[in-house]
Order: C-alpha cells, then sequence, then structure tokens
C-alpha cells in the first residue's frame, strides 16, 4: 500500500507538470473528472491506448471515451450534425459525451475499438481541464476501474483497485457527481441515448426534442454489429497463408502480409489491430491471422478476432 499511496500525488501544478509528461511519453495517469475518475492516456498514441485496456483487465475492446480542451478540438476529430453541436454548446464542459464519427485519422483506432464513429467530451473538472490545456493532447480515458468493478471516484479507490497497473494518480479530491457521463449517439440523424448518465433525458431533450429508446442493437457496442466487422473472410490461428489468403502475422513471420507485432508484443498488437484489418480488409478477399496467445491483452485480441471471423461466417 504504501508504495501505492507513492503513486498519488496532490493536483498543484508540480502533479499537473509530472503527469503530463507521463501522458506525453506514453504511459497511464488517472485523474479526476467531475463525474468519476478517468483512467488516460494519449489518445494518438495505439500503444499507450492498449495500455488501458490491460490495465482494467478488459477481456474485450470496449471503445473509450476521448477527452478534449473544448468545441473546436472535438470538431478536429469528429463531425458534428446540428444537434450534436446544440448539444455541446449547452453541456459542455460538462458530464454528456457525444459520439460522432470520426473526421480524421488523428485518434488511435483502438479508442473506437474499430468502429467509425468516437466518444468524445470536455470535462468540466479543473484538474482534467489543465491536464488537457498542459499537454495539448486529446486524452482517451475510461472510468478508472477494473473492468466489472464500480467506478473510482477518489484517488485511493484508483491505487486500491488498480495497485500497479497505473504510472501516476492525479488527486484533485472526491469526484464531484459520482456518475458517469450522458452518452448520446446518433443513428442517421435521430438522437440515440446510449447509456444514461450525469445529465438528464429530459435536460437533453430540453434542447434538442424527444429521444429515441436506447436501440438494444448499439447499446452495448462492446457486443453488437455496429462493430466494425471486415468483409474479407477471417481464418484464425493460421500458421501460414493459403493460395489467396493474405496473412495478418503475429511474431517473426517471412509471409506476413502485415503484421501485427513481429516482436510478439501484445500491445503493439493492440494497438495495429484494427487498422491493419482494415487496410487488408480493403485489399485480400480472405484473411488468415497467426495465433495469438491468450494471456494479457491477447485475450481482448482473440475475443475481437473470434467475433469477426464468426460474424463473417453467419452472413454467408
Ligand atoms: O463520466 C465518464 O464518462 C467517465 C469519465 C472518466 O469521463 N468515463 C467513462 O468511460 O465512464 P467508460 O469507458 O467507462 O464508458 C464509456 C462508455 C461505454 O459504455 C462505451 O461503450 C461507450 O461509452 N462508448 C464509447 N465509445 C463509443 C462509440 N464509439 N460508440 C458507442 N458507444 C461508445
Ligand atoms: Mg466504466
Amino acid at each position: 500500500m504504501d508504495s501505492l499511496v507513492r503513486k498519488i500525488a496532490p493536483a498543484d501544478i508540480a502533479g499537473i507538470a509530472r503527469a503530463a509528461r507521463v501522458l506525453r511519453q506514453g504511459g497511464l495517469v488517472a485523474f479526476p473528472t467531475e463525474t468519476v475518475y478517468g483512467l488516460g492516456a494519449d489518445a494518438t498514441n495505439g500503444q499507450a491506448v492498449a495500455g488501458i485496456f490491460a490495465a482494467k483487465g478488459r477481456p474485450r475492446f470496449n471503445p473509450l471515451i476521448v477527452h478534449v480542451r473544448d468545441l473546436a478540438e472535438a470538431e478536429r476529430h469528429a463531425r458534428f450534425c446540428d444537434r450534436a453541436r446544440e448539444l455541446a454548446k449547452r453541456f459542455w464542459p460538462g458530464a454528456l459525451t457525444l459520439v460522432l464519427p470520426r473526421a480524421t485519422n488523428s485518434l488511435s483506432e483502438l479508442v473506437s475499438a474499430g468502429l467509425a464513429t468516437v466518444a468524445l467530451r470536455v470535462p468540466a473538472h479543473p484538474v482534467a481541464q489543465r491536464l488537457l490545456q498542459e499537454t495539448g493532447l486529446p486524452i482517451a480515458a475510461p472510468s478508472a476501474n477494473p473492468s466489472g468493478r464500480v467506478s473510482a471516484t477518489t484517488a485511493l479507490h484508483v491505487a486500491e483497485s488498480l495497485e500497479e497497473n497505473v504510472d501516476f494518480i492525479l488527486d484533485g479530491g472526491p469526484a464531484m457527481l459520482g456518475l458517469e457521463s450522458t452518452v448520446l449517439g446518433f443513428e442517421g440523424d435521430e438522437p440515440v441515448l446510449l447509456r444514461p448518465g450525469a445529465i438528464t433525458r429530459a435536460e437533453i431533450e430540453a434542447i434538442i426534442g424527444p429521444l429515441q429508446k436506447a436501440g438494444a442493437a448499439i447499446q452495448s457496442p462492446g457486443q453488437l454489429e455496429s462493430h466494425y466487422a471486415p468483409s474479407a473472410a477471417l481464418r484464425l490461428n493460421a500458421l501460414r497463408p493459403e493460395q489467396d489468403e493474405s496473412l495478418l502475422g503475429f511474431g517473426p513471420s517471412a509471409d506476413a502480409a502485415l503484421n501485427l507485432s513481429p516482436g510478439a508484443d501484445l500491445k503493439e498488437a493492440a494497438a495495429n489491430l484494427f487498422a491493419m484489418l482494415r487496410r487488408l480488409d480493403k485489399n485480400a478477399r480472405r484473411i488468415a491471422v497467426m495465433p495469438i496467445p491468450e494471456t494479457g491483452l491477447g485475450e481482448a485480441i482473440n475475443d475481437r478476432l473470434r467475433r469477426a471471423a464468426a460474424g463473417k461466417r453467419a452472413q454467408e
């Protein structure tokens, strides 16, 4: 416990400077927001983002919320429809997360878990704001708790539950709201409540009118078909490619068209997964993927690959 406490520092000028340094170097920093504590990483650095999934022990890649300084920065990363912009103007900074089409490749594909959308939020907490200013980076941050456990609302909770899996914890006192942000997406032009949260349905409806009932189909993007699925057939645990296959490598391979990680590093593989699948999908009808160990991040990588392969089989 003592060593854990040493990872915590008050969110003063020195603490924020240290947190910014860790983030720029690709490390993980837990920080307070007005909703709950977030487990942050540089959203432009795929390996840093992969570190979040490893630290949380997430068996799957659920897409993450990317925290940005203001609406102007958000508009560089995503395409806003009129209603999204109205909501942002009304509720940002604050506890509303908007899921919108990605505008550029400025962010790691892993933050979107392969989806064509990205979840964005401008946090209101002064410490989160100062961290965004100081780094100048978009910061990907899910709630700072191990997968399947409740969200952390104090620095000590983060330290207790994430143990050695976080590089640094900024203590800004208890999170004010203690409840996660409301997540809102759009199905075509229709606003859809994806996760109820700190901003109520009524507050949102007062601005943009009635919300669609949370559609079961996209409520849990980690599980369902709104996830990116390659149109090429996928064969897993392949040692070498068959005639018309492109091989996605892991570890040393002379035959790989692309390699998730020639050095068999799971973080690197996670960071490359969605971008490489997408690239192969453009050119190949069949993709073979080399075996990936079921340890650490390998579990989430294999989960994603298995579901991509099964989805394809179901369509055929
Ligand atoms: O209050 C909060 O939102 C906190 C603080 C740290 O900002 N963050 C948080 O993140 O709760 P997380 O990762 O625990 O929850 C993110 C939610 C998940 O339900 C995820 O499925 C959804 O947002 N989400 C993220 N990206 C999405 C996307 N592209 N499409 C649909 N849902 C998405
Ligand atoms: Mg969470």
